[in-house]
This record gives structure tokens, sequence and C-alpha cells, in this order.
């Protein structure tokens, strides 16, 4: 029988940061739906917002609070701030380098709606990739790629570990703990800046297993991406470009953001988003970001990835405008916590980062806060384990599984990710949601894989949350 301390599935900054702090004489293993890079963490180009110092701590919050738009925990908030500020210390100490001037002071850059430049950043624009790769290096645990989570291992509310599907294999495994930390929901919908692992199969068996998941409708969108590259996941062009002086134009050069808020393109993102989407409704005309500000030199050494990136497209920066549009980006609802991680209402269970719902980002997140919740909420996970001493028996689950993959699946999986972009986007109405879901509820009375039905069940618990908030708030935008 393959038995852990500890089952962390997803090796995003949550899961891996978990695993560098367990106490080295504990049994950890790291499940990697991919493999370990394939998770939103790597991909995360703008950076980690953080208090500068102790006094900018409370603005923090109330920058947090503020985006949030009234939907979010204070405690929690004080908590993603506080601990946040020495935990970013503690990275620094622990070796990891973040950008530094030329006498080597710490570089923060600006993103919306934070009312100081606090955005810490590494690699220029890579600095979800450096922070992953600097706890590659420090991770001491097992990592097992291509494992699938396809159930977990639960009886009277009590959670013994998980089932797998591991290169064709099903296994079961168990643990004293499990947590959960797959990220959110990219895969649900047909433009997206997420990794293409991200697909909210834990979401789903949650759902199947009476889990709570909160605020689901809740979803971010990216106000800048460019969507024409090929492969599911569509290129982000960071916030920190706005930060940096980069305008959102329409095809006649007009900055029209400022005909939705004075804050133009430093306005929080569901406000930027919103206002993208609409306008381009309204006028059909195409929308830019331009990067008038920038000279060559600084966009190669500020932004690499996505000069780099742009040039592969065909772009001659900083000189010509790149199309943009919104996509989803990130999920703020998620399987609810307390404030240590502890999934409510069952025992050995936890979930961190963004598949988790501790309320810190409200109705809308305010930009580069996730990283650090990643890095705050998997730390008092570990310390709530490690401050346990366990009973624990063993109970034998079966290994029989449902089919995984239908024939057809894959074709429903493109016109279910067409039908949540449309309906379940930046603009949603009555009558568009109720469509999808009865869409949905005929789909799943039809005999589908098990992957297929996981994916349907958390597009239904998004709308139906949706359907039941019927008052536009944050990034839930209704007409
Ligand atoms: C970005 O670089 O714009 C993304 C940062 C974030 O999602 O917080």
């Amino acid at each position: 029988m393959n038995i852990y301390d500890v089952i962390i599935v997803g090796s995003g900054i949550a899961g891996l940061n978990a695993s560098a702090l367990f106490d080295k004489s504990k049994k950890v293993l790291v499940l990697c739906k991919d493999n370990s890079w394939n998770c939103n963490t790597f991909y995360a180009q703008g950076g980690v917002a953080v208090a500068l110092d102790e006094e900018d701590i409370n603005l923090h919050i109330q920058d947090t609070i503020s985006a949030g738009d009234g939907l979010c925990d204070k405690e929690a908030v004080e908590i993603l701030c506080k601990d946040g500020f020495k935990e970013i210390q503690n990275w620094i100490k622990r070796g990891f380098e973040f950008d530094r001037d030329k006498d080597g002071k710490l570089l923060y850059t600006k993103e919306a709606a934070h009312s100081k430049n606090r955005i810490l950043h590494a690699g220029g624009d890579a600095t979800g990739r450096y922070m992953h790769l600097f706890l590659m290096r420090e991770n001491q645990n097992t990592l097992l790629y291509k494992s699938t989570v396809t159930d977990l291992l639960i009886e009277d509310d009590i959670c013994y570990g998980v089932r797998v599907s591991h290169l064709g294999e099903i296994k079961n495994f168990y643990a004293k703990s499990v947590i959960i930390a797959t990220g959110g929901i990219g895969s649900l919908y047909e433009y997206h800046t997420n990794s293409k692992s991200i697909s909210a199969d834990l979401h789903g068996i949650c759902i199947t297993k009476g889990i709570k998941l909160r605020d689901m409708e809740m979803l971010q969108f990216h106000p800048t991406a460019y969507i024409h590259n090929r492969g599911a996941r569509k290129q982000l062009l960071s916030e920190a470009l706005r930060g940096e002086g980069a305008y959102i134009v329409d095809e006649n050069g007009k900055r029209f953001l400022f005909d939705y808020d004075k804050r133009a393109e430093l306005s929080p993102r569901n406000i930027v988003a919103q206002a993208i989407y609409d306008y381009r409704q309204k006028t059909n005309l195409e929308i830019y970001l331009n990067f008038d500000n920038f000279t060559k030199e600084f966009f190669k050494k500020r932004f690499p990835t996505i000069y780099f990136n742009l040039k592969d497209l065909g772009f001659n920066l900083p000189d010509d405008n790149v199309p943009i549009s919104p996509a989803f980006h990130y999920a703020m609802g998620g399987i609810e916590t307390d404030l240590n991680a502890k999934v409510k209402g069952f025992k050995n269970l936890y979930a961190i980062g963004e598949v988790a719902s501790t309320r810190v980002h409200g109705a809308n997140r305010l930009a580069s806060n996730s990283l650090l919740e990643g890095i705050v909420f998997s730390k008092r996970a570990v310390d709530d384990i490690e401050s346990k001493t366990f009973d624990f028996k063993i109970k034998e689950f079966s290994k029989n599984e449902d089919i995984l993959i239908k024939d057809g699946d894959k074709e429903l999986k493109h016109q279910l990710r067409v039908l949540m972009w449309k309906n379940a986007g930046i603009i949603r109405s009555y009558e568009g949601l109720k469509s999808t879901l009865e869409w949905i509820d005929d789909k799943l009375d039809q005999k589908r894989g098990k992957l297929l039905k996981l994916r349907l069940l958390t597009s239904k618990e998004i709308i139906k949350s949706a359907l039941k908030r019927k008052k536009s708030l944050g990034a839930h935008y209704m007409i």
C-alpha cells in the first residue's frame, strides 16, 4: 500500500511551498497532473504584491478590500498582508532574488488598484517562473508526474487519500493529510491564460463528495491577453506593462477607458476588462496595447518574456500596437476553507492557493495578490498539520474507477468552452446562463467520461452561483 504523511495535489507555488516547509522527517508525495511546470505559477508574469514596510501593511489591506468590492473576509485579508510581509522576507532569506536596482535596492512596480508601487518581480516579467524554479531546487520530496487525481478517498467526512490515474493505471495513495493545490478552472473557457493542466477536476470531485464550493461566479478576466496565438493558453500581457506606462487604445488611437473610469488603464481589473468588452460591442473597433512610452531597450530589459514571445509572433516592439482581448485568468471562488486552509466539514483535508476560497480576494482579486496567497496559506496549512498528532487508521478503498474519457468527449469539451465564454464570461445575462445550464444538464444525463463530467459539474456550479447573484458585483457583471 502507498502510505504517506502528506499528499499534495498540485505543483504550483502553493503546493511546492508547502512541500518545502514540511519537516524533513515527513513522508510527502507531490502529485503533478502533467509535469511540474504545467501550473499557473509558471506563467505568472507581473509579480508578488507585498507591503513596502510595516506602515504600508494597512494600505495593502485597504487596497485588497476595496478591489474585492465588499466580498472579502477582512480577517483573511489581514492574514494575507501581515503574514505575506513576513513570508516575503523569509523568501529573501531563503535565497530568492527579486529584481534590484544597481545599488541593490528592491525594485517595486505598479499595478492597477494599488495605491503604491508594491509589486516585487523577478527576471523582469518572469516572476512565477523564477519562483517555481526556486521551489523545485529546494524540493526534497517525491514528485509523481502524469498523475491525474480521479477521486478523493472519503468516508464519513474523513479523507484517507486520493485515487490517481497514472500512465493508464489506477492507483490509490493514502495519507494522514491531503492538501489540494490544483489551481483554478481555466480550461472551462475558450480564451484563458492558464496552464493546459488547469481543468477543474478537483472542483468537480468536491461537488460529488458534498464539499462546499463558494463564490464560483467570481471569475477574473484579465483585460490584456493576445488571443491569436495557437494553443489553448493565450498570451498574457502583464498588467505591469500598464503600470510602467503602456496604454490601451482603440484603432483610432483613442484612450477610451477614460469614458469608463478616471483611473483608465490602472482601474481595477474587472472594470478594465468589462470596459474593453463593452466598448468593442458598441463600436466594433479593434483594441490595442500601445507602447509609445517604451524604448526598445527598456522593453527588452524589463519585459524580456513578453518582448520575445511577441517578437516570435511577428511584432516589432515597441513600435507596433498589439491587439488585445480579455481572457479568463483567475478564479476568486473555490473550495471553502477556514483560515488554516482546512476544508470545512471534512477531516484531514486542506485546500490552498487558487483552488481555495478564504474570501481573501472577494469579488475581484487585487493584482499580484495570488502568489502571495499561495505562499501565506500553504504555510498555514503546514503549520496546522505539523501541530497535530495523528491517530491515523488506514481504510482501504477499491480501485474501481469509471471510464475517464469516452468518444465524443473532446468535441463536447470544446463546445462547453465556447458556451462558457459566451454566456458565463465577462458580461452575463439570465437567458444566456439559463440556456447554458440546460445544455449542461442535458450532457450530464448522457453517459460521458468522468473527466468531462467533472468539468460539466464545475461549470454547472459556476452558472448556478451566477444565477443566484442577481445583481452585478465585482467580476460578476449581469445585464
Ligand atoms: C499580470 O502580470 O498581469 C498578472 C498578475 C496577476 O494575475 O496578479
